[in-house]
């Protein structure tokens, strides 16, 4: 499994051994210290990640889907953190990218009927919740490494 070599992984493994908790991560976003971006695949509108496991002898990759619709919504043709927000009924051509954090974007429809770029960080929405990509109160799947 060459993932295992990936140097993002490893420097959250050693993040991981120094002490770090997941049960410490913050209930609404920060996923970014906690997943890695490195795998994570916009499929519609499930965003799949691998994210940790609060116990160290189960630190095997699981994979986990969430639905964004259950955390993102168009506001007027801007993507914003919304509890069952549904974007991906008004917004389309959305995809992911990365730098220091993990970004959506997406062409949403405005009040104008008109197609607009909007980007959303979602390190304000999703969190890790033991292995699972969560927003408010949804938790996504946990599966092995597609
Ligand atoms: C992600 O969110 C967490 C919690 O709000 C914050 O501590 C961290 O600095 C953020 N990281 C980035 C890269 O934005
Ligand atoms: C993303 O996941 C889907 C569904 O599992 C898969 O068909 C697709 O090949 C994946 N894309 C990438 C770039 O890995
Ligand atoms: C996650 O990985 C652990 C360790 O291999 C395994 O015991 C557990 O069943 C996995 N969970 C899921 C939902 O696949
Ligand atoms: C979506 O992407 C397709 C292909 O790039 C493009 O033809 C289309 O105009 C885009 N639609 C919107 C609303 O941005
Ligand atoms: C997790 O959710 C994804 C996206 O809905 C789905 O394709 C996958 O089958 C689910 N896996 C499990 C183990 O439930």
């Amino acid at each position: 499994m060459s993932f295992r070599r990936n140097p993002i992984i490893a420097v959250i493994l050693v993040a991981f051994a120094l002490g770090f908790t997941v049960s410490g991560a913050d209930q609404r976003g920060g996923f970014v210290d906690l997943c890695a971006f490195t795998g994570a695949n916009l499929t519609d509108h499930f965003l799949g990640l691998y994210c940790l496991n609060d116990a160290t002898e189960v630190f095997s990759y699981n994979y986990t889907w969430i639905n964004l619709d259950y955390c993102v919504g168009n506001n007027a043709g801007t993507l914003v953190s919304y509890e069952n927000g549904a974007y991906s009924g008004t917004c389309t051509n959305c995809t992911i990218a990365h730098d220091a954090t993990l970004e959506l974007t997406c062409s949403c429809w405005d009040m104008d009927n008109h197609h607009v770029t909007s980007t959303l960080d979602l390190n304000g929405t999703i969190y890790d919740a033991d292995g699972s990509a969560a927003c408010y109160a949804h938790k996504g799947n946990k599966t092995w490494e597609p």
